[in-house]
């Protein structure tokens, strides 16, 4: 069965409740009607019900009456307000502001999640990435252990004979401009999590670099090799390695002659690129020349899920990212 089939399945197993922001943004609401029809996720939508519905009417979408609403205009919203303050207080938000912001839809959904009245978010249909991840660094934060959020895709790629069948994990591709190298490891190891809880393959992670085992010299790829250390000694069992270029990580000959004994040269299937650059550039090439379906981009490392659409998103990629942000919410 194909992998986005089983996360639909294991969704429809236990539905969470999925709460969406952009409730009037028409591709988010055809995909909220599938979603409920199909059983694959509880729907919260935030904003005004008649007016939701009365759109929802027009474009023959009838299960969108089934979902849960919450209108920050009329509902009573103050225990909301209060976490807002009591979160940011420190940071010099004042009642004022937290009242004010708590009836942004993208500021009310984080403090759902966190208030325990929604168990995932997924937005950016209509809003920029920085917009839907402001507040949910603000309010919903990092997982412990972890201190930076990361964006991943899963790449089903036409060429079997690469990765896991054709299967790639990206990563980051979305959020981390310029990371770190103890950041890059750990976005190592979010990825190599997202790789074998969502996709169910055992992670075998390249951090890769325009140089392999010191073909070049430079700073960049010191970053590199760098990480590798951080992430191996903060997970011994990690299969991971690099400094690798991207043909010495995928391809088994090139691997073996410019990698000998590497535990993963020429089989990788989660990529971790060194920027953002890198990172955004490949994965929108692979995607674009190949025929690849990217689908993403996938936050890890947050505390609980809040994932991202990019605004050129269909109906199905947003019903895809709803399954998939079940699937993190029920871990
Ligand atoms: N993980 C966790 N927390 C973070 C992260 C991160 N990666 N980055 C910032 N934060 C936190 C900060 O610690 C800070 O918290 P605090 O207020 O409690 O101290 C808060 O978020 C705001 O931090 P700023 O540094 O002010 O972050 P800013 O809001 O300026 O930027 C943003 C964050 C918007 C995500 C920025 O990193 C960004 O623009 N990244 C690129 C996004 C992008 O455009 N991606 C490409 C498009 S996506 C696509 O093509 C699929």
């Amino acid at each position: 069965m194909h992998l986005l089939n089983q996360i639909i399945k294991r969704a429809q197993s236990n539905p969470q409740r999925i709460v969406l922001p952009e409730s009037t943004e028409i591709r988010t609401l055809k995909a909220a009607d599938i979603v409920l029809k199909d059983k694959i996720a509880k729907i919260i939508l935030i904003g005004d019900r008649q007016e939701i519905l009365s759109l929802a009417e027009k474009e023959n979408l009838n299960h969108v009456a089934h979902a849960s609403f919450i209108n920050p205009e009329t509902d009573d919203i103050q225990k909301y307000v209060q976490l807002l303050y009591d979160l940011r207080k420190s940071k010099g938000m004042t009642m004022e502001e937290a009242e004010k912001l708590a009836k942004d839809p993208l500021y009310l959904a984080c403090l759902m999640i966190k208030q325990g009245d929604a168990d995932g978010e997924l937005a950016g249909a209509q809003n920029t990435t920085g917009n839907v991840l402001r507040p949910a660094f603000q309010i919903i934060r990092t997982k412990p252990g972890i201190s930076i959020v990361s964006g991943a895709f899963l790449m089903f790629t036409p060429t079997p004979q690469y990765g896991e069948e054709g299967l790639f994990v990206f990563a980051d591709c979305a959020v981390n401009p310029n990371p770190s190298a103890s950041e890059l490891a750990e976005i190592a190891l979010s990825s190599a999590e997202t790789a074998q809880a969502l996709a169910g393959v055992q992670p075998k992670v390249a951090m890769l670099s325009f140089s392999t085992k010191g073909s070049a010299s430079h700073e960049l790829v010191d970053k590199v090799t760098e990480a590798v250390k951080c992430a191996q000694k903060a997970n011994p069992d990690l299969l991971v390695d690099g400094e690798l270029q991207a043909d010495a990580a995928i391809v088994p000959s090139v691997g073996k002659s410019k990698a000998p004994g590497s535990n993963i040269a020429g089989q990788a299937n989660v990529l971790v690129f060194p920027d953002l650059q890198s990172g955004n550039i490949a994965y929108k090439l692979v995607e674009r020349i190949s025929g690849t379906l990217a689908i993403g981009p996938i936050l890890q490392g947050m505390a609980a899920p809040v994932n991202d659409l990019s605004r050129g998103c269909s109906v199905e990629d947003i019903v895809n990212m709803i399954a998939i942000t079940a699937n993190q919410a029920m871990k």
